[in-house]
C-alpha cells in the first residue's frame, strides 16, 4: 500500500520517510507542494529518495493559490484578529488538494502529513482532506502513539540509525512557513510576549522600517473588478503583481505584524509575519472600495470579511459557508475597478490618490455649499425623526426621577 507525505525536504518530513516506512510498511510518495515559498527544489528529489521515498512530486500551484485563495480573501479583506493577514491558513486547502490529487493518481490509501499536534495546520490540512476524499486515511505522524521522536537530536539520530545521513544541524531556528503571500515565525525569543523580536536576525522579506530607505516611493496599482491588473503601469498576473510588491515593500519595511493570537485548539501563540506585498496590495483594495461602496454594502461586507477569516483560519474552506460568503463578496466587487497610489515610506502606507469610473464620491455634494441635491433643510426633519426614540426615552426617564 501506498502513502504520500507532504514533504518539505526539512528535518521533520525528512525522518518521516523512514517511520512510516518501518511502522507501517507503506510504499512513501513525497509530494512538495510548490506555493511560491522559493526555497531550493534542487536536490529535493534525490534527498527523498535517498530516504527511503520511491518517488518525489514537486505539484507547482502557485497560479492557483493566487486565483483561488489570495484573489478571494483579499476580496473580502479577510483579517484574523485584526492584523494576520493568513498567509499560512490561505494555503492550507490548496495543498490539501494537490496531496488528494498525487494520492488519486498514485491508488495510495493514506495522506501523511507533518503538522505537530498543538497547532492549527493539522487541522486544516485534516479538514481539507476530509472534505475532499472521505475515504483516506491520515496519518498524523506527531501525534502518532509510534512516534517517540521529541527533538530534532533524536530526529536526526533515527535518521542516522537508518543509513540516512544529511547534513541537518541539531541547532534550531524559527518555525516558519513561507510562500508567495508570507513568512511566519515563531519560537524562540518570540515565546515570551514581554520580549522586542529580533528583527535583524529574524527577517526574511524585507528590512525594518529603521533600515528602510530614507527617500519614499511612489507605487501605482490598478483593480478590474476586485481582482489587481497592473502595478506600475504594467500589466501582469496576479502572482508577478505579488512578486513586484514584495520587493517594494520589503525594501520599505511594510507589512510585518507582530501578534499574540488564538489558535484554534486553544492557545494564545505570539508570531512575527512578514506580508509585505499582501498589505500594500490589500490596503489598495480597501482603498479602492471606500470609494467605489456605498455604506450598507461595505459595512456588511466588514462582517462578510471577519467571518471569511475566521473560517480560513479554522480550515473550513471546502465547505458550503465559505462557499456562500465568497458569492456575496463576489457580487460586491462588481464596481471595484479603479486606480491607487500610494508613497511606501518607512513601514508606512500612505495614500497619493484614488480614482475609479465607478466612484460614488461627489465632491460638489461633500463641499460645504448647498446645491439641487441636498438642502440643509431636509437635515432638520430627518434628525427630528431619526433622534425620537432616545428623545422619548430621556423625557421618560426626566418623568421618573421625578417621582
Ligand atoms: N499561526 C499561523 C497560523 O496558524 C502560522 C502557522 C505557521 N505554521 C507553521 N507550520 N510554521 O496560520
Ligand atoms: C504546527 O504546529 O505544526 C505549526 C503551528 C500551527 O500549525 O499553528
Amino acid at each position: 500500500e501506498k502513502v504520500v507525505l507532504a514533504y518539505s525536504g526539512g528535518l521533520d518530513t525528512t525522518a518521516i520517510i523512514p517511520w512510516l516506512k518501518e511502522n507501517y510498511d507503506y510504499e512513501v510518495i513525497c509530494c512538495c507542494v510548490d506555493c511560491g515559498q522559493e526555497e531550493e527544489l534542487d536536490g529535493l528529489e534525490e534527498r527523498a529518495k535517498l530516504s527511503g521515498a520511491s518517488k518525489l512530486y514537486i505539484e507547482d500551484i502557485t497560479d492557483e493559490f493566487c486565483d483561488d485563495y489570495i484573489v478571494p480573501c483579499v476580496q473580502a479583506d479577510a483579517i484574523y484578529e485584526n492584523k494576520y493577514l493568513l498567509g499560512t491558513s490561505m494555503a492550507r486547502p490548496g495543498i490539501a488538494k494537490a496531496l488528494v490529487k498525487v494520492a488519486r493518481l498514485e491508488g495510495a490509501t493514506a495522506i501523511c502529513h507533518g503538522a505537530t499536534g498543538k497547532g492549527n495546520d493539522q487541522i486544516r490540512f485534516e479538514l481539507g482532506i476530509k472534505a475532499l476524499a472521505p475515504d483516506i486515511k491520515i496519518i498524523a505522524a506527531w501525534r502518532d502513539d509510534k512516534w517517540n521522536m521529541d527533538s530534532r537530536e533524536a530526529e536526526i539520530e533515527y535518521c542516522k540509525a537508518h543509513g540516512i545521513d544529511l547534513p541537518f544541524s541539531a541547532d534550531t531556528s524559527y518555525s516558519r512557513d513561507r510562500n508567495l503571500w508570507h513568512i511566519s515565525h515563531e519560537g524562540l525569543e518570540l515565546e515570551d510576549p514581554a520580549v522586542e523580536p529580533n528583527f535583524d536576525h529574524l527577517l526574511v522579506l524585507g528590512v525594518s522600517p529603521e533600515k528602510a530607505p530614507q527617500e519614499g516611493e511612489y507605487v501605482t496599482m490598478t483593480f478590474e473588478k476586485g481582482v489587481p491588473t497592473s502595478v506600475n503601469g504594467k500589466e501582469m498576473k496576479v502572482s508577478d503583481i505579488i512578486r513586484t510588491l514584495n520587493k517594494l515593500g520589503g525594501k520599505h519595511g511594510i507589512g510585518i505584524v507582530d501578534i499574540v493570537e488564538n489558535r484554534v485548539v486553544g492557545m494564545k501563540s505570539r508570531g512575527v509575519y512578514e506580508t509585505p506585498g499582501g498589505t500594500i496590495l490589500m490596503e489598495a483594495h480597501e482603498q479602492l472600495e471606500e470609494l467605489v461602496l456605498d455604506r450598507d454594502t461595505l459595512r456588511t461586507k466588514k462582517d462578510m470579511g471577519n467571518l471569511m477569516a475566521q473560517i480560513v483560519y479554522e480550515g473550513k474552506w471546502f465547505t458550503p459557508l465559505r462557499e456562500a460568503v465568497q458569492a456575496f463578496v463576489e457580487s460586491t466587487q462588481q464596481y471595484v475597478t479603479g486606480e491607487v497610489k500610494f508613497k511606501l515610506y518607512k513601514g508606512n502606507i500612505i495614500k497619493a490618490g484614488t480614482t475609479s469610473p465607478y466612484s460614488l464620491y461627489s465632491e460638489s455634494l461633500a463641499s460645504f455649499t448647498t446645491g439641487d441635491l441636498y438642502d440643509h433643510h431636509d437635515a432638520e426633519g430627518f434628525i427630528t425623526l431619526f433622534g425620537l426614540p432616545l428623545k422619548v426615552r430621556a423625557m421618560k426617564m426626566a418623568e421618573i426621577e421625578k417621582n
